[in-house]
């Protein structure tokens, strides 16, 4: 039968592990403070102890000093429990001879695992001779390391293996997360789609009430009108959520292309189909980048799309669109001095139908933002922007090169 002195402070944590223990057929007494536990190692008997580092009078690492200090519990094994978030945690470790580490809340078969391997290495290498203390120099400060090489090994093994699961536990959650995405993005795809086509009989089925009814009075036909204006609204949301996820789903084809030409290109469009909006514009000629042309141009659509729609009320619309150097970085700007916005709403733009004007201010479904932040990202790049109410805004955004 294995006998382990679990020493914590708090009683919970120390009862948690009492628990756990005895399920794994150790027997298991508990001390409350490190003082506590030297006097119960004097009475002999026990394989192993299982500390925690923070407590009230002595801490996990003086009571280690301490029983390695005594001829009579050098050899037992004492296993600390850490958050392991200090660095200095492993050095103090093999300071004061510990022989092991558990992360604390690294579940019951961590706890089980650690404590048997524990006292199987001790028991493996029963007898080895004590060697005398080697300074270590970590962190600008020198560290007098008490504890045998193979302890030592022991320790250092164990903090690796904490940090390969810890990675391991890291890359199953980015998985889940990429999966949860995926799912996501071919649902909202798949319920824009098949919206589309009730949508569509919505359409006719009205179109036709209104042109093959010649009964109907002026309340009829006004109330067909509301149904197709409501109808080509949600139209518009389903192309806009329908783009957003073709953005969020097709493969990337970087290229070295002009970025100056796409802006010119989407300015052309933006002129053409609205004449009447006469904006002065400053586009910086030569701007190039590597990213996916296409995907970019979507960017551009909406960024300076953005800056030609909150222009309309300003008497002298002014957009400019250029780059600049920010910490050796390139970094893309459209700027406009429409009609801004409040910083303090500012984390709300880039999600999906948050909006920080009116419809009867300026028209939109609150998805344009959305989609350009999904493609920036996509690129590995950021967005963000800057405005003050009735001041305008700048839009940034940066494209790293691609990792060759
Ligand atoms: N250049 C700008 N100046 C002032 N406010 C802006 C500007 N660009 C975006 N915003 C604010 O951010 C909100 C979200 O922008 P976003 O482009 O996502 O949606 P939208 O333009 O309203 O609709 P759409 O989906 O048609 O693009 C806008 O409704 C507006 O309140
Ligand atoms: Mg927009």
């Amino acid at each position: 039968m294995t006998r382990v002195l679990v020493v914590d402070d708090s009683r919970t944590q120390a009862e948690e592990a009492r628990l756990i223990l005895e399920s794994a057929d150790f027997t298991v007494e508990v001390a409350a403070s490190g003082e506590e536990a030297l006097r119960r190692l004097a009475t002999g008997g026990f394989d192993l102890v299982v500390s925690d580092i923070v407590m009230p009078g002595m801490t996990g690492y003086d009571l280690c000093r301490s029983a390695k200090a005594a001829a009579a519990t050098r050899e037992l094994p004492i296993v600390l429990l850490t958050s392991l978030d200090d660095p200095l945690e492993v050095i103090r470790a093999l300071e004061c001879g510990a022989d092991g580490f558990i992360t604390k809340g690294s579940g019951p078969e961590q706890l089980i695992h650690r404590v048997g391997a524990a006292v199987e290495n001790r028991r493996l290498r029963a007898g080895g001779g004590t060697g005398s203390a080697v300074n270590v120099h970590f962190l600008g400060r020198t560290f007098a390391i008490q504890s045998e090489r193979q302890q030592i090994l022991d320790l250092l093994v164990s903090t690796f293996e904490d940090t390969v699961r810890k990675q391991q536990e890291l890359v199953a959650s980015q998985h889940q997360l990429r999966e949860a995405n995926r799912e996501l993005e071919t649902f909202s795809y798949a319920v824009a789609h098949d919206l589309g086509a009730p949508l569509r009989a919505i359409n006719s089925w009205t179109q036709e009430i209104l042109t093959e009814s010649p009964g109907l009075d002026a309340n009829g036909k006004q109330a067909a009108d509301h149904v197709l204006r409501a109808a080509s609204r949600m139209g518009q949301i389903i192309e806009d959520l329908l783009r957003l996820s073709r953005v969020a789903k097709a493969a990337l084809h970087r290229t070295d292309f002009d970025l100056s030409a796409i802006a010119r290109l989407v300015v052309a469009n933006l002129t053409m189909f609205q004449p009447d909006h006469a904006v002065e514009l400053v586009l910086q000629p030569g701007m190039r980048c590597q990213a996916d042309r296409a995907l970019i141009q979507v960017v551009f659509e909406n960024l300076v799309g953005n800056a030609w729609k909150f222009t309309r009320k300003q008497p002298q619309p002014r957009v400019e669109i250029g780059a600049d150097t920010q910490g050796g970085a390139t970094v893309f700007f459209v700027r406009d001095n429409g009609a801004g916005f409040d910083m303090d709403h500012a984390h709300r733009l880039f999600l999906p139908f948050e909006r920080l004007h009116s419809d009867a201010e300026f028209k939109g479904t609150g998805v344009g933002l959305t989609t350009a932040r999904r493609v920036i990202e996509r690129h590995g790049g950021r967005i963000w922007a800057e405005a003050a109410v009735g001041q305008g805004a700048t839009f940034f955004f940066t494209l790293p090169p691609p990792r060759s």
